[in-house]
């Protein structure tokens, strides 16, 4: 197991490099649109700062940048985020800083009002899922929130998956498929959940907004 990580990375940049992959590329997820716009309203005055951990081609960076956040976007394939970079700079999205990195090796202040991880808690071992969100409650200025989007158990597609029990390594790379149950509990050993969606329209993912408890 411990070569997953290694063979995972590789996965996700074959996905870039091929232009193959299972998650939208230009839209923000509706949800997550919702959940920013909350989190901003609670920031009257100033600029509150947010990092986008895993973010991709940079839909979630660029729905946060004109949102009015100072924005980190995060990801560990140089192929993503040359594709952020693009589509930031498609959409005059201006100031995101572009990091590449392993999150779970990177150390960053607490300086965030706001973390969003849309589809990388669910590729995290097990064993390594609580110090993982530790790390985001260390990244998170006090009362700051996150937004974690992962994969649902509790879908009606689950049985096109395939498989007998809540996880499965797939080409190279690892997925979980939480419980709501799962979930909560996991999350409330860090934070404070405040909402818990799962959307009638895609029930394959859970959207929860949390904060530093
Ligand atoms: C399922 S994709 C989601 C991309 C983006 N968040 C979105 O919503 O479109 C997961 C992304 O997280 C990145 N990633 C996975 N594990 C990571 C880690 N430990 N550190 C940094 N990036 C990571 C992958 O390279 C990939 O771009």
């Amino acid at each position: 197991m411990s070569n997953l990580y290694s063979t995972q990375q590789r996965f996700f940049q074959k996905s870039y490099i091929k232009g193959e992959h299972g998650w939208p590329t230009i839209e923000p997820t509706k949800e997550l649109v919702d959940l920013v716009k909350f989190v901003r309203a609670r920031f009257k005055s100033g600029k509150p700062a947010a990092i986008d951990i895993g973010c991709g081609s940079g839909r979630h960076s660029i729905l946060l940048a004109k949102s009015g956040f100072v924005t980190y976007a995060v990801d560990y394939v140089a192929e993503a985020i040359k594709e952020a970079k693009y589509y930031a700079a498609l959409n005059k999205a201006k100031g995101i800083k572009f990091v590449r990195g392993d999150f779970s090796k990177m150390k960053f202040s607490p300086i965030f009002n706001l973390a969003i991880d849309y589809g990388v808690f669910h590729h995290i071992l097990e064993k390594d899922r609580s110090i993982y969100l530790k790390r985001i409650y260390e990244v998170l200025k006090q009362d700051g929130f996150f937004i974690i989007s992962c994969f649902s158990l509790e879908t009606r597609r689950y049985f096109e998956l395939k498989i007998k029990q809540s996880w499965r390594v797939h080409e190279g790379h690892y997925d979980k498929f939480y419980s709501a149950k799962e979930l909560l509990t996991v999350l409330q050993e860090h934070f404070k959940v405040i909402k818990f969606i799962h959307s009638k329209d895609d029930d394959r993912m859970f959207h929860v907004l949390c904060r530093r408890a």
